[in-house]
């Protein structure tokens, strides 16, 4: 079995260390954030995952997964490294930010001192993989004997167990036999369960990643576009997603109207896809992506006219009850938050907005410092003008519409995320709205 090591801590680096550690490997993880790394290797998760704390404290239990700043000691150690830093936006441009690694390859090689293989799986612009080899073979010592491979990443936050230890697929972007073997081994208790491997070129299996994250968004903002044509009928949204989902060819996954995509992941993915494909002259070819884009923030600022056209046309002085933080249910995650997005420009438009997420309070809290917390739903439900459900979390779903409509002033809720039953609502006296329906 190859020793591995997983450089960069972070969402995807912490999972995939801990996970190939309980499935069996020697594990090293590596970032350069001593405090997060003190927290790894002292059995905390630094984030919120289901069944991942769990999992950490049995692996490091195991004695096969520990956790340095070391790059000197993760070159000494690995037989396979694999680079799981962040990508976000470059500030000021669609374009992905690639400092983070570029700086991991660079302080890993000139500790590669024998043959061992390099796999990227952060989200990058296409071409990267070439340009990182080139790299690696200059700055280490091992030279040629150093090759690089990509291998993409597909999990989702709140399922990051399950998809890392049982995905769908793995994508192998190689550049010999050599390293398909040395990838095959350092998968193979997944392979060993049936995972389909896809074998292909380096260039290929970067855009296998931004090819599947731009139609998970292209599908989402489909369905919110038949939204804005229902808003514009009188027909229903809600009804006509589930008549389409019927159809196999269609399916019904990614298809949920509502709010839109938001996450450190769809957004900036579609933009930067863009922006390279732009780079290497084929920008025609994905020019619909900002269209796509567009639907989706379209929906924050709709969401926002449907809960100031349920108050009576004037936001200032409502108070709003928030449901709702995290970019989606199970997460903690509030970066490109529909949810905090909306519930800040109702601030801004005059509203009182009081906030209440399971679990992103403290990240939320961070961010948007200007907007009021309360810790439960019906601590911010307390004589509401308005309820605004923004992240679909099972608990906002099994909300009891009789005993909610005893706390708040007036009994109005906007539904973001078509996640209620709406007769039943209405049954319970609210008045219930949700963007494409009437
Ligand atoms: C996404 C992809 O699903 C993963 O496969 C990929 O590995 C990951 O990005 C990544 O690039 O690292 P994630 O960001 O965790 O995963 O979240 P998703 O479950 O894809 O949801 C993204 C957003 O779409 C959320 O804001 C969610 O609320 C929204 N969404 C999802 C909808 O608005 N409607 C839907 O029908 C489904």
């Amino acid at each position: 079995m190859p020793r591995l090591t997983v450089i960069g801590t972070g969402y995807l680096g912490a999972t995939h260390a801990i996970c190939m550690a309980v499935l069996g490997y020697e594990v090293l993880g590596v970032d350069v954030d001593a405090a997060k790394v003190e927290r790894l290797a002292s059995g905390e998760v630094p984030f919120f995952e289901p069944g991942l704390p769990e999992l950490l404290v049995k692996a490091l239990e195991s004695g096969r997964l520990r956790f340095t700043t070391s790059f000197a000691e993760a070159g000494e150690f690995g037989d396979v490294h694999f680079v799981c830093v962040g990508t976000p936006q470059r500030p000021g441009s669609y374009a992905a930010d690639m400092r983070y690694v570029d700086a991991a390859v660079a302080d890993l090689a000139p500790h590669l001192h024998r043959r061992a293989l390099v796999v990227g799986k952060s989200t990058v612009p296409i071409g990267t993989a070439a340009r990182l080899t080139e790299l690696v073979r200059r700055l280490a010592p091992a030279g040629d004997e150093v090759e690089l491979a990509w291998n993409p990443e597909f999990l989702r936050e709140g399922y990051a167990v399950d998809d890392t230890m049982k995905p769908d697929r793995l994508v192998f972007g190689v550049a010999s036999p050599w390293a398909q073997q040395r990838l095959r081994a350092a998968y193979a208790p997944v392979l060993a369960q049936g995972t389909p491997a896809v074998v292909t070129d380096l260039a290929t299996a970067e855009l296998v990643k931004v090819a599947a994250n731009a139609f998970l968004a292209t599908k989402i903002s489909y369905i919110n576009a038949m939204a804005e044509v229902c808003e514009g009928t009188g027909a229903d949204v809600h009804d006509l997603a589930q008549a389409l989902a019927y159809d196999n060819r269609i399916g019904g996954r990614f298809l949920k109207p509502g709010l839109g995509f938001g996450g450190g992941c769809l957004p900036k993915d579609i933009r930067a896809f863009l922006h390279r494909a732009e780079e290497l002259g084929v920008g025609q070819a994905v020019a619909f992506l900002r269209e796509v884009d567009d639907i989706n923030k379209r929906r924050r600022a709709r969401t926002v006219d449907l809960v100031r056209e349920l108050v009576g046309g004037d936001l200032s002085g409502v108070r709003v009850a928030a449901l709702g933080a995290a970019f989606k249910p199970n997460s903690d995650d509030v970066r490109d938050a529909p949810a905090l997005d909306v519930a800040s420009t109702l601030q801004q438009a005059g509203a009182t907005v009081r906030v209440f997420d399971p679990a992103a309070m403290d990240n939320a809290r961070r961010t948007h410092p200007e907007l009021s917390y309360g810790q439960s739903t019906m601590e911010v439900a307390r004589d509401a003008d308005v309820v605004v459900l923004l992240t679909e979390w099972a608990e906002f779903r099994e909300i009891d519409p009789v005993a909610l409509a005893g706390m708040v002033a007036h009994a109005r809720i906007v539904d973001g995320r078509h996640a209620l039953d709406a007769a039943r609502w209405r049954a319970a006296g609210w008045e219930y709205r949700a963007l494409g329906r009437p």
